[in-house]
């Protein structure tokens, strides 16, 4: 077996009749420059040397190939020819049966590596998929064009739009690979596989010459009903679209022609505000960990045991967070009858994701088995975290802490679920205020994957290093934050609500409100997140605030006179709207609620534009990030964005709402809020950091990297 050729990244090797390729390019075997010309090179070598029958491409380390190399994006190196996407057609083009070994995550440009040959053995543990889509761009290597031919026209479509992944074992049932290797080495599996191809006389099997498995005009009718579903799913975007576009013209064009339709379209991605958007929300979530006085290597306490103080809507489901990674979790509630009801809805709620088939009988009862109960407060004893979520008042969560700072181990992390009260006064109630922080989960808990971490003012640098990996333990994304009401999320939220309500004071309905919020790509507007959340609790928490607020940031009556009708949301069948089901039902009774409302101020109703509305929701949360990055209560404008992807369903495909600001410009922002600012007043006085930055032609972005 000698090395024949290759460079470091790639290294030769031949075995009998096989040449063997391996990309030894780590971390993940991406196709940087010198991978790039080293294969073209042994393909070359390899197709003239007569006692080379066959080949096998694969990769060492961790995977097959990670695709294109990221690092190469935006320098010359990537358009050294082959370029990636000639890469594949060179592998397919070879004149001798190239068998690709895949094993490790093998997505995208990969993927599309392993469809350039002729036939894929892979490894159990792979997982396959293009999931480009995620990023807002389309497979642009031939991957639109070979899927389909290889794996049928909608199965293709389908995951090549969704992005979806599948394993070793649904590969093969879909066609996708043509064997499934035992557990060993999967390169001398394909050398044997590719070996036995020699031996039957098995030649090359190109999938661009392959046909597609649907005539044009059932093609079609499959992708209109795919659209069907994007239209849905994917309400405002553009790369499953464009993935759909690039993959329907399979259905009709030549390989050749579709492989360069498909660069046009790839190109018109990767250009996009779509594309960008989605990379810093994949980038701003990788910084969010990264805390700048807390050095990375800071040693962690250790969390082997945690208690939970409550068994209410959030304790339950954060007991529930803990034991979906299988940490044991301890219950304490104040009398055994509630910690009944509380276990039972834990139950209850394993048991509804058991019926619907996404939870196996072992898992549940494996589930069930991590949570232990008391009612006896001393139970805290055994905790390295405790999490206290019990009644929203600061003389019970101040006695809670004081108990706490009596039972607790010495070095527990002690942390409070409180939603509005401050941290570091309830800090203060314990003799170690440097064990104690927030963390602020959202609810229902074991779905929500934000975590908002609050730093007290006295908060230990290790104990907020420990929870943020902790976060990333039990699925959640911590973003550290600082003490203030409402913290981000929520603070943010408040003026947001405001407008929605302000609007419908003016003029718009709250479907309209809605309606508008919900194509800018809002999951939800706030009027229909509202009756799910239930009025009766946002009510109850006005109530108690409006002593301290000031009267221009109370909420409108008309949140009291809904519930005075008994209508409290979604629960009750009733709030904003009327509920058939779970869909929202416009009510004309709202709408004289409203009427009357506007009437009682002498505001004479106007026609409000989505655009206006979009505004003036969409720029009243950008001027409140603004407010909390001046007054560093968040480390990163893409942290703030990080909690509005994860906690309140801001689109991912638009970044977060800092950086939506800067794809809009920040002056163009500043603009506007000047001219709502001379329209109603010093509410929307611009941030100080935003006008800043806008006088500076410059962008959160830019604040980020300072
Ligand atoms: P809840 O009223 O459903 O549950 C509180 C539970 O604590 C009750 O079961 C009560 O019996 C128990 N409890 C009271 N005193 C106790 C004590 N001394 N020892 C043990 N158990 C005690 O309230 P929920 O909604 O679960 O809220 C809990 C905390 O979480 C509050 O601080 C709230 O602000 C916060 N939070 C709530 C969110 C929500 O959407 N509900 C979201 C984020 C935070």
């Amino acid at each position: 077996m000698a090395v024949t050729n290759g460079n470091a990244a790639v290294v030769y090797r031949q075995s009998g009749g096989v040449g063997v390729i391996v990309i030894n390019n780590p971390p993940v075997n991406a196709l940087a420059k010198q991978v790039r010309l080293a294969i073209a090179d042994l393909l070359a070598h390899a197709g003239k040397d007569s006692t080379v029958r066959a080949l096998v491409l694969c990769g060492s380390g961790r995977n097959f190939c990670g695709g294109a190399d990221i690092r190469e994006f935006n320098t010359p190196d990537r358009q050294v020819r082959p370029m990636t996407r000639h890469l594949m057609n060179l592998v397919e083009s070879c004149s001798k049966p190239v068998v690709a070994a895949i094993h490790g995550p093998t997505l995208g440009g990969g993927l599309e590596l392993a469809l350039g040959c002729h036939y894929r053995i892979t490894h159990p543990d792979a997982t396959l998929g293009l999931p480009e889509v995620l990023r807002g761009v389309i497979p642009g290597a031939g991957g639109t064009q070979r899927l389909p031919r290889l794996v049928g026209f909608r199965t293709a479509a389908e995951m090549i739009t969704l992005g979806t992944s599948v394993d070793a074992a649904t590969a093969l049932e879909i066609g996708l690979v043509d064997r499934i290797a035992g557990e060993g080495d999967i390169c001398e599996a394909a050398v044997s596989y590719a070996a036995k191809l020699v031996e039957q006389g098995a030649g090359v099997r190109r999938i661009s010459e392959m046909e597609i498995d649907l005539d044009p005009v059932a093609g079609e009718t499959v992708v209109a009903e795919i659209r069907a579903g994007l239209e849905k799913s994917a309400r405002g975007m553009q790369a499953p679209f464009r993935c759909l576009e690039s993959v329907a013209s399979t259905l009709t064009m030549s390989f050749e022609d579709g492989w360069a339709r498909e660069a046009e379209i790839s190109e018109e991605a990767v250009a996009s505000i779509e594309s960008r958007s989605l990379v810093h929300a994949f980038f701003a979530e990788r910084q969010v960990s990264k805390i700048p006085d807390i050095p990375a290597d800071i040693a962690r306490r250790n969390i082997d045991k945690v208690a939970i103080l409550g068994a209410g809507t959030m304790g339950g489901g954060i007991a529930m967070s803990f034991a979906n990674a299988g940490l044991p979790v301890t219950i304490i509630e104040n009398s055994r009858e509630n910690l009944d009801r509380g276990l039972a809805r834990i139950e209850a709620n394993y048991d509804a994701t058991r019926k619907r088939g996404r939870l196996s009988d072992d898992d549940m009862a494996a589930r069930m088995a991590c949570i232990y109960d008391s009612t006896d407060m001393d139970a805290v004893a055994e905790a390295d975290l405790v999490i206290e979520a019990v009644f929203e008042e600061m003389d019970v969560k101040q006695s809670v802490f004081r108990e706490l700072d009596r039972l607790a181990k010495p070095g527990a992390i002690l942390a409070t679920n409180t939603s509005t009260l401050d941290v570091d006064e309830i800090a203060a109630a314990t003799g170690r205020p440097e064990d104690v922080l927030g963390l602020h989960f959202f609810s229902p808990a074991n779905v929500m994957t934000l975590l908002e971490i609050v730093r007290a003012e006295k908060t230990s640098k290790d104990i907020i290093a420990t929870v943020l990996d902790l976060s990333r333990k039990i699925g959640k994304t911590g973003v550290v934050v600082g003490v203030c009401d409402g913290f981000v999320g929520n603070r943010m939220l408040a003026p947001y609500f405001r407008q929605a309500d302000f609007l419908v004071e003016e003029g718009a309905l709250p479907q309209d409100v809605d309606r508008a919020i919900e194509a800018f790509g809002f999951r939800m507007g706030p009027f229909r997140v509202s009756d799910l959340a239930g009025l009766d609790i946002s009510w109850a928490i006005e109530q108690r605030r409006a002593e301290t607020r000031p009267a221009d940031e109370r909420f409108s009556p008309l949140l009291g006179r809904i519930c005075e009708r008994g209508r409290y949301g979604q629960k009750t069948g009733a709030g904003w709207y009327t509920y058939e089901g779970r869909s929202a039902v416009p009510d004309p009774e709202i709408e004289a609620l409203v009427r009357a409302r506007s009437e009682e101020m002498g505001i004479e109703r106007r026609d409000i534009t989505d655009e206006e509305i979009v505004q003036r929701c969409v720029y009243s949360l950008i001027n409140e990030g603004a407010k909390i990055l001046e007054e560093g209560l968040a480390i990163r404008a893409s942290d703030v964005d990080v909690v509005w992807l994860h906690g309140y369903g801001f689109p991912r495909w638009r970044g977060g709402p800092m950086f939506y600001a800067d794809t809009v410009g920040l002056e163009e922002v500043v603009a506007t809020l000047d001219r709502f600012h001379a329209d109603w007043g010093d509410k929307w006085e611009p941030a100080g950091l935003l006008r800043e930055l806008a006088d500076a032609g410059s962008s959160f972005k830019e604040w980020d990297a300072r």
